[in-house]
């Protein structure tokens, strides 16, 4: 999947907080987006998502403007923690992945999913009785359902153990290899295990492309 971001300008209320922001991701590339707290890394994927409405001739995904663009199902999204989804009462993780479907997945696809992810055993489970890490595979299960040509995942190895951080990295490695376009918001060191093709840095609104491998914000 390919994104272009044409001179993007955003805010709330009155406040701007993405500035003239420009780039493109072509299809297959691992982009890491990077940058402090509170410059604008959510705000930006979410412009991407439809979420956060945009101006026109902004943004096009696979060459089509964002306000005709239809195909949601290609992407897959996995929300910051505590951001877009509240799991605090009692809902399995069987149940979690089948109120989200969209589209109908056959048995055998969505088991053999859930065995490479890694939660087949899980399926059962509380959600509230999971590990940061179990909890953060279920998302990423969820995301993937549909088969997307682009995975967004923002900050998902906050609060996940360090054996779960290089299963992940594996995973998401793996997928990108298969052809999966990947856009990974990151503060975390052990993102250079990430084989990105790409990183951008948001300050303040703005983004700077960097060339060093040091990931950390
Ligand atoms: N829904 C919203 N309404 C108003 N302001 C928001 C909203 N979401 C984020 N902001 C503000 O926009 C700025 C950027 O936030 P965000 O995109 O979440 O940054 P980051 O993901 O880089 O931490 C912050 O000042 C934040 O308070
Ligand atoms: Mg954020």
């Amino acid at each position: 999947m390919r994104i272009k971001v044409d001179n993007l300008s955003f805010g709330y209320d009155y406040r701007t907080v993405l500035k003239n922001i420009s780039f493109t991701l072509e299809s297959g590339e691992f982009l890491v987006l990077v940058g402090n707290n509170g410059s604008g890394k959510s705000t930006l994927v979410k412009c991407l998502l439809g979420i956060n409405r945009v101006p026109s001739n902004r943004i096009y995904i696979d060459d089509i403007e964002i306000h005709q663009y239809r195909q949601w199902i290609n992407i897959g999204y996995v929300p910051q923690k505590f951001d877009d989804f509240n799991y605090e009462f009692p809902i399995t993780v069987n149940e979690i992945l089948t109120v989200s479907r969209l589209s109908k997945i056959d048995e055998e696809a969505r088991l053999s999913l859930l065995d490479k992810i890694g939660i087949l055993e899980l399926q059962n489970e509380n959600i509230n009785s999971l590990s940061g890490g179990q909890l953060q595979r279920v998302f990423i299960a969820r995301a993937l359902m549909n088969n997307p040509k682009l995975l967004i995942l923002d900050e998902p190895t906050v609060g996940v153990d360090s054996d779960s951080i290089s299963e992940f990295y594996r995973l998401i490695n793996n997928l990108n290899a298969e052809g999966v376009s990947i856009i990974l918001i990151t503060h975390d060191v052990k993102a250079s295990k990430a084989n990105f093709t790409k990183k951008l840095r948001m300050e303040n609104g703005r983004l700077t492309e960097t060339l060093d491998n040091e990931v950390t914000s």
